[in-house]
């Protein structure tokens, strides 16, 4: 499958095509979880609409690896990969592969977002992402709304907050607590 690719390169004040970065003068909007949930199948997650837009005014890049791809509705989709969840209940683990790494000033900033997995229960989750090749951190905390028809499950991540362990992987910019973009998650029955 390769390496990463590379298709956030501002050009000439624009974002390159296919990173939605590029389609509305650098905005990677948070669009409303009711845009684009049907075809959704993965975790469609922003991240966080002024962190992407603050990347891109540096001149900076956003890279996708396998499993992980830019979205005009959701910023960013990252596939399935295992999951461990009852369908009548939504708790349980649900694993995605792939990756994404923001890029700029010259490579002091480097933030990569690897294989986030959800852990959900009683309607609050934490989102962890690989850190090294065998280490996982936890990323965030959220809560979540679930619903499942014959068609798809459906969980709607909610108040996604910046965990403790996740700051530093932020420059220390952020606090503890700070708010991220909202995340859905759609699998098809
Ligand atoms: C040469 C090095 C750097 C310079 C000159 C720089 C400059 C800046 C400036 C001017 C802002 C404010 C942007 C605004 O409010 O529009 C900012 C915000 C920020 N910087 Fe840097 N920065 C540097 C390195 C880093 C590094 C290494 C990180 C680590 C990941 C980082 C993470 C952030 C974050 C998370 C924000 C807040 C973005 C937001 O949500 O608004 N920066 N930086």
């Amino acid at each position: 499958m390769g390496g990463p690719r590379i298709i956030g390169h501002k050009a000439g004040g624009r974002w390159a095509e296919g990173c939605p970065l590029g389609a509305d003068d650098a905005e990677w909007t948070n669009r409303s979880c009711e845009v684009g949930r049907e075809s959704l199948v993965g975790m469609g997650w922003p991240v966080k609409s002024s962190f992407v837009r603050y990347v891109a005014s540096s001149g900076g890049t956003c890279a996708v690896e396998p499993g992980a791809d830019f979205s005009s509705d959701w910023g960013l989709v990252f596939d399935p990969e295992a999951q461990d969840v009852s369908r009548e209940t939504g708790e349980g683990i649900l694993a995605f592969s792939g990756a994404v790494t923001f890029s700029a000033h010259m490579g002091m900033l480097r933030v990569r977002l690897a294989h986030p997995t959800l852990t959900l229960s009683g309607g609050e989750g934490m989102i962890v992402i690989e850190h090294g090749s065998a280490q996982t951190r936890p990323l965030a905390n959220f809560r979540y709304a679930y619903s499942c028809t014959d068609v798809d499950a459906r969980w709607e991540l909610v108040d996604v907050r910046l965990a403790p362990d996740a700051v530093s992987l932020f420059g220390d910019v952020y606090e503890a607590g700070e708010p991220l973009d909202s995340i859905m998650v759609r699998l098809l029955n």
